[in-house]
């Protein structure tokens, strides 16, 4: 089957689904989630968006804080547009119905309650009590259940992009579509596209313990790496602090901002720690607080720390954080009487597809947005809160650039091949994939986790590659599945992680190995950009 639209959008994230309301008035939208529409990382963020409200705050001191995180990396220029371009974004989620917590008695009373998070020198971050995510995810995908001009496939997830290169056309290279595989009848069609978007999410699944949804394997990434574009900054991988410790339980984060609303963070004996890494204590960077629990609880042998709120009023701690306080008590923790074990975890992935400020990466005619896209507004350590707001500001930028283009003439599209499946057979091994993902994100927590080492570095090169022969042996024989494809593109974006950390010879921001262990002073700050062989210089202009 080919399906035809104006603009393709692959992933119904915060990033996704912005851009599709944004452009919906003016272009037939197609968007794709490999999942039902709402999962993914956006639906679980917890902490908020960062925006400057409050009086006392200003445009300049987020930039700085923003810069001062990422550790001597972030693009300056982008970090103020995004931290510009913020409030009229808050505002945009106002209109579409985003219902943002305000105080509810106080001096302050009616007004937006803005609360802290690492690394943030004012209470700045915007949240629906502590589900955020939930909150905009279920709004934004509930106007693009209404709209119109938006056609949405779920459980479908993308194989592969489709470009002029690709199908053996000479001159720049332009992306025409992708492959999509339909998981309910098994059969993969061929989505066609003025615009193709990567709005896919991040990739720290490829880690054993994460706080993300089961979505997160950096397809984007790996699909654009493979279409040629050049990807940046893949060893920064984020470790969120504080990721609830149970045997039980799941990928479940507790948010900064409870930190931010005074939580402590408490050694096994109740010791009270993080004076002795920082000054900001809990609310420093996470680079910063993910190591010095890691540490502590390697120097001590124990399986988790504790984050204690129970010094705060009940009533305060049910208000502020409902969903913690229900989803503990499930697990027989009641945290307004005491502490909450946690352990650190896989949370975002800094790196990603290179992009300029509007969204367009190397091809003409494919963006990306969101987690997948490398901007440069993170650097070495993404602060807390920014990551929502990079989604809606760069959806805001793609579309913008996108309405520009309206008018341009199309160029014609070359007859696009069918997927070929004459070839391959239904796989008699489905172990195989399972076994391999299993050792993959063993290996990349051992050896590429909070703290690296060159040998550790070496050895999860080799494994790395070694999984990769196997899995395009298995993939050039065997009919897709969702589950082949996903371990598919962790494999490929675990080898961009390895190379770029080994690339990587000092120890700055989220990227720490103990052979290195100091920052490079000796020469300005450097992103490890990563260039494929298939990689065309860009020509802009979309078709
Ligand atoms: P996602 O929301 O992850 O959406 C990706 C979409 O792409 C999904 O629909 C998925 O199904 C789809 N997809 C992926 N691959 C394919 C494919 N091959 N084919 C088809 N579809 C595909 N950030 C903040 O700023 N503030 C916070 O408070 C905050 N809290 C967080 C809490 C948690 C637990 C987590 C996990 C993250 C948090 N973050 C937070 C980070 C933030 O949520 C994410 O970076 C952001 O939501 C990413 O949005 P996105 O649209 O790029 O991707
Ligand atoms: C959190 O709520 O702690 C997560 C915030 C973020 O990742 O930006």
């Amino acid at each position: 089957m080919h399906i035809t639209s104006d603009v393709l959008i692959i992933g119904g994230g915060a990033a996704g689904l912005s851009l599709a309301l944004r452009l919906a008035d003016k272009f037939s939208i197609r968007l794709i989630s490999k999942s039902i529409l709402r999962e993914g990382s956006t639906l679980y963020a917890q902490g908020g968006i960062a925006a400057v409200e409050a009086p006392d705050d200003s445009l300049e001191s987020h930039i700085e804080d923003t810069i001062d995180a990422g550790a001597g990396l972030c693009d300056k220029q982008v970090v103020k547009y995004t931290v510009e371009h913020a409030g009229e974004n808050i505002r945009w989620l106002i209109e579409k119905g985003i219902r943002f917590t305000r105080n509810e008695s106080g001096k302050h009373q009616g007004e937006y309650h803005l609360t802290r998070e690492g690394g943030h020198s004012h209470r700045r971050v915007f949240h629906s009590t502590d589900a955020t995510g939930e909150a905009i995810e279920t709004t934004l995908e509930q106007q693009i259940y209404n709209h119109p001009n938006i056609t949405f496939d779920e459980q479908h997830i993308a194989v592969d992009l489709i470009t002029t290169q690709k199908l053996g056309q000479t001159g720049p290279n332009r992306c025409l579509g992708a492959y999509i595989l339909d998981r309910g009848k098994d059969q993969v069609d061929v989505y066609q596209g003025r615009f193709v978007i990567l709005a896919t999410g991040g990739a720290s699944k490829v880690y054993l313990y994460t706080s993300n949804p089961d979505t997160a394997t950096g397809d984007g990434i790996a699909m654009a790496w493979r279409a040629g574009c050049r990807v940046a900054n893949m060893e920064f991988n984020q470790f969120h602090p504080t990721c609830l410790y149970h045997h039980k339980a799941k990928s479940f984060l507790i948010t900064e901002a409870l930190r931010g609303e005074g939580g402590h963070l408490l050694l096994p004996d109740g010791e009270r720690f993080m004076s002795r890494y920082d000054d900001r204590m809990e609310l420093a960077p996470r680079d910063i607080v993910a190591r010095a629990i890691d540490y502590e609880m390697k120097r001590l042998g124990c399986e988790c720390l504790f984050l204690d709120i129970s010094h705060k009023p009940a009533e305060f701690i049910q208000q502020h954080f409902p969903t913690i306080y229900q989803r503990c008590l499930e697990y027989d923790i009641d945290i307004t009487k005491e502490p909450i074990p946690v352990v650190p975890a896989a949370h975002y992935t800094c790196g990603g597809v290179i992009t300029d400020n509007n969204g367009q990466t190397d091809i003409a005619g494919l963006y990306a947005i969101g987690e997948t896209a490398f901007t440069g507004l993170h650097g070495a350590n993404r602060m807390a809160s920014n990551s929502l707001l990079e989604c809606l500001v760069f959806a805001q930028a793609a579309s913008k650039h996108i309405l520009s283009l309206i008018n341009q003439p199309t160029i014609p599209t070359p007859t696009i091949p069918d997927w070929d499946e004459s070839r391959v057979t239904d796989s008699d091994e489905e172990i195989v994939v399972h076994h391999n993902w299993d050792e993959l994100r063993h290996f990349m927590w051992d050896y590429v986790g909070i703290v690296r080492s060159n040998k550790r570095l070496q050895r999860s090169q080799r494994r790395v590659q070694m999984l990769q022969s196997e899995i395009d042996e298995y993939y050039g024989n065997f009919r897709v599945t969702n589950d082949l494809l996903e371990l598919r593109n962790l494999v490929m974006v675990a080898e961009l992680i390895v190379r770029s950390a080994i690339r990587r010879q000092e120890s700055r921001g989220l990227h720490y190995n103990i052979n290195y262990p100091y920052t490079d002073d000796s020469r300005p700050p450097q992103n490890t950009i990563l260039v494929p062989d298939n990689y065309q210089p860009a020509q802009k202009a979309a078709s």
